[in-house]
């Protein structure tokens, strides 16, 4: 058997992945497991910027962030972990640019920051520049950073090593199980601390915004093991995608003063978001573009919608809305800056629509986004294994895989990069700490018994199903039923049709049995994961009897605090669902009716 011992193991080389090593190899002995080559993973496809009340423009404090969070959250984040996280935001995204990201900057040389979605001036209620960015390449050039970091802290990397299995001992974690993507050989890695950053599973719908690698690995594998998953109905849908391929196009466009208009050339967001207008949360602007379609307002009465950043219609709103220069001259933009600061985006669309966003609107539509559940943590990524906050020694998880939860129903854009960086430090210092005040833990002879059987099984079957077909089937499903509104017939014939789904699994046929490069296997393997996870979405939604941020119910249409303020933690035991609830942290701000 291949074996190897370290002291702290990180699953997943994403941006909470490489901060969390960065930090645990400082005090342990540390190695990063990641599927895909580090620089290839999902934290590169962030654009828009990380949220830091640096108040390098106008005037900002943490404290209104924390506020801000709240409130975006519809108020089912956790209070004292909002409050950390947004606090921890300041020295965070300086540490950074001491590592050497690369941010845009100001006419004086400060790190540039633009309006994001929901941030707001909280005296004013108006949007705020609290995005901390570099052009619209904010994860890429995150990524980027960290990998450099890592490498000179001689981080242990094992590229395309992907986890199909956590190792517990005595109820403490003890490493993982891995396949090695070129040998197809299983290792086992023992280690005292684990921590999983395996990012999220939006691969579960149909149009998202998720790289392909998004499929669930880490809430899938801990289910397996017994350790439950919260606030798994919530799930968020960006208003930006390219129309019919889901790919981001990031809010900083509307940051920079771009608008959505739909099909009677109205800048309908006026209507839905008064104060706020297109920088509304995302639940709030996604809901409407649903509503404005359904109403047959959508781009030739299509369900799409137009993002318009031309100069000539930024600087039209811009003068109706009053927006100002931090100088105090008008907001005027050319499309030279549009170019620079909008690079990315203004390639894809060129490259992916054939349009140019300088000169053309972009057709866009809601997209699926952002897990705001996952595996329970604390604010220092210590896994909680119930409703009671039990930590699971040894077990630690940050990121998009986890659930502190400081997003609650709806997260605001940015904080998915704050999260990863905060909480991706967090949990690895707390692992070396773990690490350094604990023994490695006997294995049983062979670990990889439970996940062998898995693949024997695939590789076995003698069934015929395709597992593109089973996949297509969940994603349409899925995006139909148990997206952006959702009712009781619906989500029930959705959660119908998913377990449907899974006996079909079990039928599936696998048809490369071979070893080297497998990823007809491995992609089976994932489907399986994006099954279960689309299974416990819809039975957890389906429970959830209100409207809250993302979770947005047609039959329940209000948010009802006195039955619903909880978090929701499911379990899959035996085959068999088990649903619980534990109490959402209130610190400072007490519930209120959220309008956008
Ligand atoms: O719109 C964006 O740039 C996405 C950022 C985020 O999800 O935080």
């Amino acid at each position: 058997m291949n074996k190897h011992r370290f002291d702290v193991i990180v699953v997943g080389a994403g941006g909470a992945g490489l901060m969390a090593a960065l930090y645990a190899s400082r005090n342990a002995d540390t190695a990063v497991l990641s599927k895909l080559y580090p620089t290839r993973s999902h934290t590169g496809a962030a654009q828009g910027g990380v949220g830091a009340a640096l108040g390098n423009i106008e005037e900002d404090h943490p404290e209104w962030h924390t506020y801000d969070t709240v409130k975006g959250s519809d108020y089912l984040g956790d209070q004292e972990e909002i409050e950390f996280m947004c606090s921890e935001a300041v020295s965070t995204v300086y540490e950074l640019e001491h590592m050497g990201l690369p941010f845009s900057r100001t006419p004086e040389g400060r790190i540039a920051q633009r309006p994001f979605g929901g941030h707001t001036n909280n005296n004013t209620g108006l949007p705020v520049s609290r995005a901390c960015y570099a052009a619209d390449r904010t994860g890429h050039m995150i990524l980027q950073t960290l990998y450099q970091q890592c490498i000179k802290n001689n981080v242990n990397f094992f590229d395309e090593y992907q986890v199909l299995d956590l190792i517990i001992v005595d109820g403490s974690a003890a490493g993982v199980v891995a396949l090695e993507l070129l040998t197809g050989e299983l290792h086992v890695f023992h280690a005292k601390s684990v921590i999983f950053a395996t990012g999220g599973h939006g691969r579960i719908w149909e149009i998202t915004s998720n790289a392909y690698a998004y499929s669930g690995d880490g809430v899938a594998i801990t289910l397996r093991r017994g350790i439950p998953a919260e606030d798994m109905e919530f799930f968020q849908f960006h208003p930006t995608g390219i129309y019919k391929l889901g790919i981001l196009i990031t809010e900083g466009v509307r940051g920079e003063g771009g608008v959505l208009i739909n099909g009677e050339g109205d800048r309908f967001m006026e209507e839905y978001a008064p104060t706020v207008k297109d920088l509304a949360s995302r639940d709030v602007i996604s809901r409407a573009m649903f509503l404005e379609m359904q109403a047959g307002k959508g781009i030739n009465g299509d369900r799409y919608m137009y993002l318009d950043v031309r100069p000539e219609t930024v600087n039209k709103f811009a003068a109706s809305d009053g927006r100002k220069r931090p100088d105090g001259s008008p907001y005027v933009v050319t499309g030279e800056e549009i170019l620079s600061k909008l690079p990315d985006i203004v390639d894809f669309c060129r490259t992916y629509l054939g349009v140019d966003p300088v000169t053309q609107p972009m057709p866009v539509q809601p997209t699926a986004h952002y897990a705001m559940g996952g595996i329970p943590t604390n604010k220092y990524g210590e896994v909680l294994i119930d409703e009671k906050n039990t930590i699971m020694p040894g077990f630690y998880a940050a990121g998009e895989v986890a659930c502190v939860s400081v997003h609650g129903a709806n997260r605001l854009g940015t904080n998915s990069l704050l999260d990863i960086l905060v909480f991706g430090k967090y949990s690895g210092l707390k692992a070396a700490e773990y690490a350094n005040s604990a023994d490695f833990l006997p294995l049983q002879e062979d670990p990889t018994d439970f996940t062998q059987a898995q693949i024997d099984d695939l590789l076995s079957s003698s069934g015929d199903e395709r597992p593109e077909t089973i996949g297509l089937e969940m994603k349409k499903v899925m995006n139909d039923l148990v997206g952006v509104f959702r009712t009781e017939e619906g989500m029930a014939h959705a959660l119908e049709t998913v377990r449907e789904l899974q006996e079909r699994f079990k039928k599936v046929k696998v048809d490369d049995k071979g070893k080297i490069f497998n990823t007809d296997l491995l992609a089976t393997w994932e489907l399986g994961n994006l099954l279960d996870l689309a299974e416990i979405t819809a039975a957890t939604a389906l429970a959830r009897k209100e409207s809250r941020g993302a979770h947005a119910r047609e039959d329940y249409p209000k948010r009802d605090d006195e039955n619903w303020m909880k978090h929701s933690l499911a379990w899959k035991r035996d085959g068999e669902l088990e649903l619980r609830y534990k109490p959402v942290v209130i610190t400072k701000f007490e519930p209120k009716e959220r309008v956008y």
